[in-house]
């Protein structure tokens, strides 16, 4: 174990060649899941892991999965890994980090002629980002019984076609069924996308717990009148109502402090001309707290400031909740591992809840799971300029390495 180490540059120059495919102007990544350049990205994966003597297999919603054998073929993997997508605005780490600190491990054991006794399988989860086709952490969700095949394959984004049909299309509709097999452990390095680290000057984050989500989808039902002519006391102005409700996610989130978080980020106004008073709004909400009492109060909340400003605007306002995923605690013995993991490598540590959904909180339904986060640049991430030094991509690629060895030498 003592000489376990990793090549910093190799993974900092992965990084990099990965970044060039959706590269975008001002130095992020648009890599939105299941379109021309996520196939780009998952082609060159796949090319890296197969050169790195790995067996790669695609399931039925395009995870993919590259294995390294273990010494005992009979043995449950541990599965390491995260997402290969991007938000429109994404940066070069978000989940691409994951990915490729776990194809680094495999690099390096490689190098080092190190046998460990069960199969290291990198993953990289289809659709984790959500924004092209909601709920986020599709892939993940699906393999671990979440989500219905038929359903995921079913989802539909706003500019058409279905997940199912651009999975093909991609041509990763693989052969392999969807999870029902186990999995040892999971583990998943990731930035933190928050400002906790950098302020603590702690290079690592032992995750011990994602916090919750609650998603809905907004529509505000009003009336289209002329701009001119009609009244303003006589208006059901849709996009007033909703400016309200923006508003009001706003306030929800304030009354939870410190952990409470309130986003409106999608939003369509309809129909969309300048001398028409809007007669419907459609807008999403997302919602998080770590404490799911604290989330569950923030959801009356918002139902009934929804019902009370369309009554009194006298429009209709409908709240679906399209997507929950509790706070989920990650297992005592796998996040133990990451300390120790952190301790071997004799870096700053400190323990973190995410703020971010990851697809470690969907394996951590089917399997033990923990995360180890790194610091990003002012704690900026889903935007182009997001950032992190090679010191610290390096750093948490070598506390992963350490947490995965540990579980993949087990046999029982
Ligand atoms: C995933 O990126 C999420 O936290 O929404
Ligand atoms: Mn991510
Ligand atoms: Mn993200």
């Amino acid at each position: 174990m003592d000489n376990l180490r990793i090549d910093g540059d190799r993974l900092w120059q992965s990084l990099m060649d990965l970044a060039q495919i959706g590269a975008t102007a001002k130095g992020g990544v648009c890599r939105l899941a299941l379109t021309d350049v996520d196939r780009e990205g998952r082609d060159l994966f796949v090319r890296w892991a197969e050169e790195a003597g790995c067996t790669v297999k695609v399931d039925a919603v395009g995870n993919i999965f590259a294995r390294r054998p273990g010494r005992n073929p009979d043995l449950a993997p541990v599965m390491v890994g995260s997402h290969l997508d991007s938000q429109p605005t994404g940066g070069k780490f978000d989940g691409a980090y994951g990915v490729l600190a776990a194809l680094e491990i495999v690099r390096s054991l490689n190098d080092l002629g190190f046998e460990t006794e069960r199969p290291v399988e990198i993953v990289a989860w289809t659709n984790e980002e959500g924004s092209r086709f909601p709920p986020a952490m599709m892939g993940s969700g699906a393999f671990a019984g979440e989500f219905r095949l038929e359903k995921v394959l079913a989802t539909k984004t706003v500019d058409g076609p279905t997940v199912g049909e651009e999975l093909k299309r991609i041509g990763y509709a693989g052969p392999e069924p969807l999870g029902g097999r186990p999995v040892y452990a999971y583990f998943e390095a990731h930035i933190e996308q928050g400002p906790i680290l950098e302020a603590e000057e702690r290079p690592v984050g032992v995750v011990e717990a994602i916090q919750g989500i609650r998603w809905y989808d907004v529509t505000i039902t009003g009336m289209e009148a002329h701009a001119g002519p009609t009244p303003m006391e006589v208006r059901k102005d849709a996009l007033l109502a909703a400016a309200k409700m923006v508003e009001a996610v706003n306030a929800t989130a304030l009354a939870h402090p410190p952990h409470g978080r309130g986003t409106v980020g999608e939003f369509r106004i309809m129909p969309g001309s300048r001398n028409v008073i809007p007669g419907s709004v459609e807008m999403s909400i997302d919602i998080r707290h770590p404490d799911a009492d604290a989330l569950a109060a923030m959801d009356g909340e918002l139902r009934s400031a929804l019902e009370r400003i369309c009554d009194a605007a006298g429009i209709d306002g409908r709240i679906e909740q399209i997507w929950y995923s509790p706070p989920t605690p990650f297992d005592a013995g796998c996040v133990a591992a990451v300390r120790r993991a952190a301790e071997r490598v004799g870096e700053p540590f400190m323990p973190i809840t995410s703020g971010a959904g990851h697809d470690a909180k969907y394996m951590a339904q089917v399997c033990p799971a923990a995360m180890v986060f790194i610091p990003c640049k002012d704690g900026i991430s889903h935007n182009e300029i997001e950032d992190a030094t090679p010191e610290d991509v390096a750093t948490g690629c070598a506390v992963l390495l350490h947490a995965v060895v540990e579980k993949a030498l087990e046999t029982t």
